[in-house]
């Protein structure tokens, strides 16, 4: 709901947040930050493609082999230029309407093709053009404003990610939910409990309780340098307590296997990272890692993008996992396993509609790991992307 032209969130709930105001009001996710919206095989040689990102309509090409971001919005009377994209040479695209004409690379507009000599092309005029990066088959596009200071993608992906012995496999789809569910979802320690039916549980030869609790030692470090990734780690051992075993009022009610012997154990780690990824490692076999990226398209939806990675050099190892991808883990992890994740986040949709949830909400021990992300979140975002940004 939009309270004013320039508010998402009710005000009267962000004063009564304490430690992670920001983090509530960046309902449209944080600007000045690096975000994957697109497999590189998207975006085709020629032919301009849309996304959104935090709001903002955006349209996207590659030229000779390079991905350029401008906003899919003309200067002139405000309409998009993905409605009819015109590209007369290829470093330009025309609007449809008037012949406004920009150059991909930083958004000048260069002539009006209706009107030769105007002087509305003065050098200054121009729509906004957002740094790409291309990195692990994922088009990233950094949604920020700070022209020559644009931090490194490093910085903005989990450790490991960008390794070059890190193969990836990635693909992504749209989920009805605010990106932050999809962080809190798969950061939850006890949120396991909804896969307790999974069939990647066999498949994986795994062993899962029904959540994991942490003892009275705090579970998880929090990644917090000047320059580098930021994050918060949890760490599974000794200091957190499976449960296998599920009591109402005293009955047992549900029982899960609790024999290791034989099994893997994965995950040992799961890490959240800003602005919106999460590392399960190793996962969901003891030579794989699972990547996943909540990315705000709007308030109300986010891209999932999922990604599996291992350790491969040459193309005979990329190919063997390729198969192992296909014929195995993309049904019984990305889908099987992940798909009452997705449900989850579009039902806590539902339940933070209005906002007042998040003042509302009783949240207990296992929930610590999460408030830590919402504190670390609010305190190092680079901005909170607003309503204004998107018209300015
Ligand atoms: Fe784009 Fe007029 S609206 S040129």
């Amino acid at each position: 709901m939009l309270h004013s032209a320039d508010e998402l969130v009710d005000p009267a709930i962000l004063d009564k947040v304490r430690g992670w105001r920001d983090y509530v009001e960046a309902k449209l996710g944080f600007r000045n930050h690096w975000y994957p919206i697109l497999l590189s095989s998207e975006v085709e040689e020629g032919r301009p493609v849309t996304a959104m990102l935090c709001g903002e309509n955006l349209l996207l090409n590659r030229i000779d082999g390079e991905v350029f971001c401008i906003r899919d919005r003309c200067l002139h009377r405000g309409v998009k230029f993905s409605r009819k994209p015109e590209c007369h040479t290829k470093a330009t695209i025309t609007c449809w309407y008037h012949g406004y004409t920009y150059r991909w690379s930083d958004g000048r507009l260069t002539d009006v093709i209706a009107a030769p000599d105007t002087r509305i092309v003065d050098g200054n005029r121009g729509v906004r053009a957002y740094p790409v990066r291309e990195a692990k088959g994922l088009v990233f596009v950094f949604m920020g404003d700070r022209e020559g200071n644009v931090p490194p993608l490093a910085d903005d992906v989990p450790p490991g990610f960008l390794d070059d012995d890190n193969f990836v496999i990635a693909r992504h789809q749209v989920v009805a939910s605010n990106w932050r569910h999809g962080v809190e979802n798969g950061f939850d320690t006890t949120h396991i409990y909804i896969h307790r039916e999974s069939r990647l549980i066999q498949e994986g030869n795994m062993v899962l309780p029904l959540g994991f609790a942490p003892s009275q030692t705090k579970s998880f470090e929090i990644s917090d340098p000047e320059d580098g990734p930021v994050g918060v780690i949890e760490t599974y051992g000794p200091h957190v307590v499976p449960a296998f075993e599920g009591r109402v009022e005293g009955e047992t009610v549900l029982t899960v296997p609790s024999d290791i012997t034989g099994k893997n154990l994965v995950p040992s780690t799961i890490s959240m990272w800003m602005p919106c990824a999460l590392k399960v490692d190793p996962w969901p076999s003891p030579t794989t890692t699972q990547f996943e990226f909540y990315v705000p398209i709007d308030d109300t939806r986010h891209l999932y993008v999922q990604t599996l990675g291992t350790r491969a050099t040459t193309p005979e190892e990329e190919r063997a996992f390729t198969r192992e991808f296909n014929n195995r883990w993309a049904y019984y992890a990305l889908e099987e396993f992940n798909g009452p994740d997705i449900w989850a986040r579009e039902a806590a949709e539902e339940g933070y509609a209005d906002d007042r949830q998040w003042i509302d909400e009783a949240l207990f021990e296992a929930d610590e790991n999460i408030v830590a992300f919402r504190r670390l979140a609010a305190r190092r975002n680079r901005g909170v992307q607003r309503p204004a940004d998107i018209r300015n």
